[in-house]
């Protein structure tokens, strides 16, 4: 389609390259130097709580809005000095979707693909196939303006799947669905990559970004506190931890005291009945100690060795949870919005 006379990855392997990049609102610096890196064909996770600035971050690497400071390159083209030539790499939820609210999502879809250069019947097929994946064959003929928020953020995705820029930015997409259309979104956000794209995506959910993103950036208050994988950044926050409860409550003590000798750690009795946990670095260290269990005669009745969560990682990164709030003086209450770019 269009993006054939582009000269698409000129610099082979980035989709993103960002750096330094600011923007300030008075005197907020909403984006405070970031720097972004996206290897082409991959998903990454921009995290980070309400008024981070994700979505400042994600308009101007989509040449919505021009950086007070710093650049930022899009498959090697940079979004100042060759905006036009991005804008027809990339993607951005929320833009296209609704070309007309009195018309119909089937009717929306079709203009839309009949502007992206598809013929009439190619067109209508499209439309049909994707209202269909997206489960809103139901709702085809309803003007958009009766859509729900759900709804609305379906067919969005979905009109973003006609085109398949190469990068798609994803603000939030599933803020506000139920669970199976949130699997749903998943689901097709995979497949977007499967098929050669690029997604940036913007969450606050750590889970989301745990199923999506190869890496993930932590956004707290315009600076990136924390990047990597999402392995690395489990480990950077330390070790896991053993849980281990015994089914007879009277082996309580010399269980306890079994797991302090061969790992070597102080472990928790927890006020939960005959429960133990432990930190636990060498999860190899596990076979050894239920060997010891069992010479002693003890039984288990359940034992695990758990990562820790990205809830922890969060809230060890940035010494406050991922849901509260860090709006400071000034700054605006924002909604909490999939697409709000
Ligand atoms: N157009 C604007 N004018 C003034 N201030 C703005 C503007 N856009 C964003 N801000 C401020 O910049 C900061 C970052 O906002 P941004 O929308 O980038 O955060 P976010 O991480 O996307 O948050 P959310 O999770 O709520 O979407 C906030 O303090 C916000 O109030
Ligand atoms: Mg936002």
């Amino acid at each position: 389609m269009e993006y054939k006379n582009v000269k698409k990855p000129n610099n082979g392997d980035w989709a993103v390259e960002a750096n330094g990049l600011v923007k300030v609102f008075g005197d907020n610096k909403a984006v405070d130097g970031v720097n972004l890196n996206v290897k082409a064909g991959t998903i990454y996770g921009v995290l980070g709580p309400n008024g981070a600035g994700k979505t400042t971050t994600i308009r101007m690497l989509a040449t919505l809005l021009r950086p007070d400071a710093g650049s930022a390159r899009i498959f090697g083209h940079d979004v100042q000095k060759e905006s036009q030539i991005v804008r027809q790499l990339i993607g951005v939820t929320g833009q296209y979707a609704s070309v007309d609210e009195s018309l119909s999502a089937t009717e929306n879809l079709i203009i839309f693909s009949r502007l992206l250069g598809l013929g009439r019947a190619e067109a209508r097929k499209k439309a049909a196939d994707l209202l269909e994946e997206f489960g809103l064959t139901e709702a085809a003929k309803r003007p958009l303006k009766n859509f729900s928020g759900g709804m609305r953020r379906r067919l969005d995705l979905a009109a973003s799947l006609i085109a398949q820029p190469p990068l798609i930015f994803l603000d939030e997409p599933t803020t506000g669905l139920d669970p199976r259309t949130r699997a749903q979104m998943w689901d097709t956000i995979r497949r977007l990559v499967n098929t050669g794209s690029t997604v940036l995506l913007t969450t606050q959910y750590l889970d989301e970004a745990d199923q999506l993103a190869d890496r993930i950036a932590v956004i707290d208050r315009g600076h990136v506190v924390a990047e990597g994988t999402v392995d690395e950044l489990k480990q950077s926050v330390g070790t896991s931890s053993l849980h281990l409860r015994v089914q007879n409550p009277s082996d309580i003590q010399i269980a306890q005291h079994t797991v302090e000798h061969v790992l070597q750690v102080q472990a928790t009795l927890t006020s939960e009945a005959a429960k133990i946990t432990a930190p636990m670095a060498n999860a190899d260290l596990v076979t050894d100690l239920l060997i010891a269990l069992r010479e002693k005669g003890i039984t288990l009745s359940e034992v695990s060795v758990q990562k820790p969560t990205l809830d922890e990682v969060f809230l060890t990164i940035t010494g406050h949870g991922v849901e509260e709030k860090t709006q400071e003086a000034g700054t605006e209450t924002k909604r909490a919005e999939a697409v709000n770019v």
